[in-house]
C-alpha cells in the first residue's frame, strides 16, 4: 500500500474524551475505537494509563483495550506518564506507549505532578521494559509552542528535550501545541529545526484549534517537511490541566482540506462524516468540527424554486 502524503493519527478516544465531563461508557468507547479501526486509521490513541483520580473519564483504559477488535494494520497507542502507566499499558496489550512531558516545567507539574527530572527518570525506566515487551515508545513534548502559565518555550529548550528523548532510545517524537499557542511561522521554524534531529517519519505534530489556527499550522508544518499529524474526530479534545484548553485539529476537516488540495490521507471523508455525526449523542453536546455541519464542498444544494426555468 502506498504511504499517504499526510498520515493522521486519530486521538479522539484519548485526547477527545479525557476532557469530557460525562463518563462515556466503556462499551461506547470500544464501539468508537472499532469504528475508527474500520475507517482505516493506521494509528489510534485509544486511552491513557494515568491516575484515575487525575482523569476519571479514562479510568477504564484496561477494559477498553481488552474490548476492542484489533485491525492488524492499526497501531493502538496508550498515553503513559510514568512506570506504573507503562506496566499497565504493557499488560493491556498496547502496541505503542506515548510518554508525555511538557516543555514548561510549570505545566508538567500541573499536569503530571512531576518536575522535568522526575518525568525523565520515569521515561528512562519505561523504554527498556516497553521494548522488551515488543512495544514502541513515542515521547511527546507538550506545550512545545507555548504554555498557558509560562508563555513561549525557547527552541533551545525544545532541542534539548528532543536530544534527551533520543538518548533514551525513543522511537518517535511528538511536538504538541497543548493550548493552541502556535502560529504558522513558529511552526515552520521549529519543524525545520527539529527535523535536523529527527527524521520526518519519526516526527508527529499535535495541534489544537484553540485560536482557529489548527489547520494552517498543519499546512505550515507539512510545507516545512513534516507529514505525521494527530487529529480528533469532530475536533474533540483538550488538556484538563490547562486553562482555556479546547479541541484538537478536527480529523474530518483536515481530511477535507487534504482532499481539496490533492494530498492523500488514505481516509474516506464521507465515512468520517458519518462517524462524526454520531459524536453529539455520545458526549451530549455539539462538536467543533465544521465540515460535519456544512457538508462537503460539492454537496450542492437545490437551486431555489424561483430561479428555476419553466
Ligand atoms: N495509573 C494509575 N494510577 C497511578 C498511576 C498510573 N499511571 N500513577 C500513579 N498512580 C496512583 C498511585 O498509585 C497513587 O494511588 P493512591 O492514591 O491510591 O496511593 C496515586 O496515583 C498518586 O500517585 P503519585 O505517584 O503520588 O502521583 P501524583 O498524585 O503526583 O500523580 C500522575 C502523578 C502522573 C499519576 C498524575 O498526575 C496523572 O495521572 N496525570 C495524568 C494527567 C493527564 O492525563 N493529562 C492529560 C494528558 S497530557
Ligand atoms: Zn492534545
Amino acid at each position: 500500500m502506498r504511504a499517504p502524503d499526510i498520515l493522521i493519527q486519530e486521538v479522539a478516544p484519548r485526547d477527545g474524551l479525557q476532557i469530557e465531563p460525562v463518563f462515556v461508557e466503556t462499551a461506547e468507547k470500544v464501539r468508537l475505537v472499532d469504528a475508527l479501526s474500520q475507517a482505516g486509521f493506521s494509528r489510534i490513541e485509544v486511552s491513557s494509563f494515568v491516575s484515575p483520580k487525575a482523569v476519571p473519564a479514562l479510568a477504564d483504559a484496561e477494559d477498553v483495550f481488552g474490548g476492542i477488535r484489533r485491525n492488524p494494520r492499526t497501531m493502538y497507542v496508550a498515553l503513559v506518564p510514568n512506570r506504573k502507566g507503562a506496566e499497565r499499558a504493557i499488560a493491556a496489550g498496547a502496541g505503542e506507549i506515548n510518554f508525555v512531558m511538557s516543555a514548561s516545567e510549570t505545566h508538567n507539574r500541573a499536569n503530571m505532578g512531576m518536575r522535568h527530572e522526575q518525568s525523565l527518570a520515569a521515561l528512562s525506566d519505561i523504554v527498556g521494559p516497553a521494548h522488551a515487551a515488543g512495544l514502541s515508545v513515542n515521547a511527546t513534548i507538550a506545550t512545545a509552542f507555548g504554555c498557558p502559565f509560562e508563555g513561549i518555550q525557547a527552541f533551545t529548550k525544545i532541542r534539548r528535550i528532543v536530544r534527551e528523548y533520543l538518548d533514551f532510545g525513543v522511537d518517535g517524537i511528538t511536538l504538541a501545541d497543548t493550548t493552541g499557542m502556535a502560529n504558522p511561522r513558529r511552526v515552520e521554524h521549529l519543524v525545520q529545526d527539529v527535523l535536523k534531529q529527527v527524521p520526518s517519519d519519526k516526527l508527529t505534530l499535535h495541534f489544537h484549534n484553540t485560536r482557529g489556527l489548527g489547520l494552517v499550522n498543519v499546512l505550515a508544518a507539512h510545507e516545512a517537511g513534516a507529514f505525521r499529524f494527530d487529529a480528533a474526530l469532530g475536533g474533540l479534545g483538550g488538556c484538563p490541566f490547562a486553562p482555556g484548553a479546547s479541541g484538537n485539529v478536527c480529523t474530518e476537516d483536515l481530511v477535507n482540506l487534504c482532499d481539496e488540495i490533492g494530498l492523500d490521507t488514505g481516509l474516506n471523508l464521507t465515512a468520517l462524516l458519518q462517524l462524526s455525526a454520531t459524536l453529539p449523542q455520545l458526549i451530549g453536546h455539539e462538536v467543533p468540527g465544521q465540515v460535519v455541519k456544512a457538508g462537503r464542498p460539492l454537496d450542492l444544494h437545490p437551486v431555489p424554486e424561483k430561479l428555476r426555468d419553466g
